[in-house]
């Protein structure tokens, strides 16, 4: 019995040799097929004010890799989906219930500034390739900023700035400011304020009120008394539906122009109708906006989902194609982090939204369009400012 014991473990033995000495000989797509499934883990919001968000990123990330033939760098893809609840508490456990237990090879994730601040350091604290295709938070790609972590959407002070700059230069001499009370409020607010007092105009009041509340109608008379040239907010998702028909209600958009970073109408306008029209936004992308790549995005996009893409689907799309140049740089190679990270910091993509490519911060240069809504579009009426880069303050890479 001992002795056929000892024959099995042999058998064993020589056959895990072989094994192991046969892989190293294997062609290409039998050494990928070794390295089993890329392991994706998306971690977004699927419930609360930002869920319509999420959806829409994890559709066009999909859509992406669909386009890619369902693979990445040759290899079969796993996805594993976590709804972050948009709760900034929970994100240290999440993420590391993605990268301890699924031993997922990237992170994407997620829409929340405060989540998304959480995320960055669990991914930095494990070395895990981590893709940002929402939250804004300027300090993830400025001094918190890490080889591993990359964003293809903005960074939140961008929206602000160009809006600022636009509000002055059409010469606007007072703003009131109002915005959730958090890390993407406040620098929105903050790069708005920034622009439009060096533009000779100026901020006579910030509001704000805690995330995710949208009980408004105090703000809207208090704004009401004080009688700005022009409001600036920052809301998005369900919060930016109420408050638009809010503002609409309460008679103010006959007397004093409404405007915000371009989330307050992007994937909204259906939902604030009659309430919306006219609205300016800045943001990096407009529905017309009429280059190829827009174009075949969004017919794909309806076919695959049968809605119309927004903002959100573009910056999912954009993730995956950024994962996808640096996987294909390293054949699906994930273990070749420093090839595949640098083929993503030099990557120049082919956006819906135009030409993208990343500061030395890994946050994107692209340009910041204005848009006015016009029935259910939000149309490009102009380039607030070209190639809008975000000094990486701070960061050291
Ligand atoms: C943020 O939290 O960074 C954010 C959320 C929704 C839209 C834009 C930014």
């Amino acid at each position: 019995m001992e002795a056929t014991r000892n024959t099995l473990r042999r058998i064993g033995a020589i056959a895990a040799v072989g094994f192991a000495a046969a892989s190293l000989l294997l062609p290409d797509g039998d050494a990928l097929a070794q390295q089993g499934k890329v392991k994706i883990g998306l971690m977004l919001p699927y419930t609360g004010t930002y869920a319509a968000l999420g959806t829409a990123i994890t559709n066009g990330f999909k859509l992406a890799i669909d386009e890619n033939g369902g693979k990445l760098g040759g290899r079969d893809i796993e996805y594993f989906t976590v709804d972050d609840e948009s709760d900034p508490a929970k994100a240290p456990d999440n993420a590391n219930k993605l990268i301890k237990r699924d031993q997922v090879d990237v992170l994407v994730g997620t829409v929340h500034s405060g989540v998304a601040l959480a995320m960055s350091k669990v991914a930095r604290d494990n070395n895990t390739l981590l893709i940002i295709p929402n939250a804004g938070a300027d300090e993830i790609t400025g001094p918190l900023c890490a080889a591993n972590v990359f964003r293809t959407s903005f960074s939140n002070s961008q929206m602000g700035i160009a809006m600022g700059k636009v509000m002055a230069e059409q010469k606007k001499k007072t703003a009131v400011t109002l915005t959730w009370k958090y890390a993407a409020g406040d620098e929105s607010v903050g790069g708005f304020k920034e622009s439009f007092e060096a533009g000779g105009g100026k901020v006579i009041k910030e509001l704000s009120l805690p995330f995710p509340q949208v009980e408004f109608q105090s703000y809207l008379t208090e704004i009401a008394a004080l009688k700005p040239d022009v409001v600036y907010v920052f809301f998005a998702g369900g919060g930016a539906v109420k408050f638009v028909k809010d503002y609409a209600a309460a008679g103010l958009n006959k007397t004093i122009p409404l405007v915000g970073a371009g989330f307050l109408t992007d994937g909204t306008l259906e939902a604030q109708g009659e309430a919306a029209q006219g609205l300016l936004t800045t943001l990096h992308y407009g529905d017309g906006l009429n280059n190829p790549k827009n174009n075949a995005f969004r017919a794909a996009y309806m076919k695959a989902f049968k809605s119309e893409p927004d903002v959100y689907a573009v910056q999912g799309y954009d993730a995956a194609q950024l994962l996808i140049v640096g996987v294909n740089a390293v054949k699906g190679d994930m273990g070749k982090r420093a090839e595949l990270v640098a083929a993503m910091g030099a990557a120049k993509l082919d956006s819906p939204r135009g030409s993208l490519a990343l500061n030395r911060g890994h946050n994107p240069i692209h340009d910041i369009y204005l848009r006015k809504v016009e029935g259910k579009e939000n149309k490009v009426i102009g380039i607030a400012v070209k190639n809008l880069t975000d000094p990486p303050r701070g960061c050291k890479l």
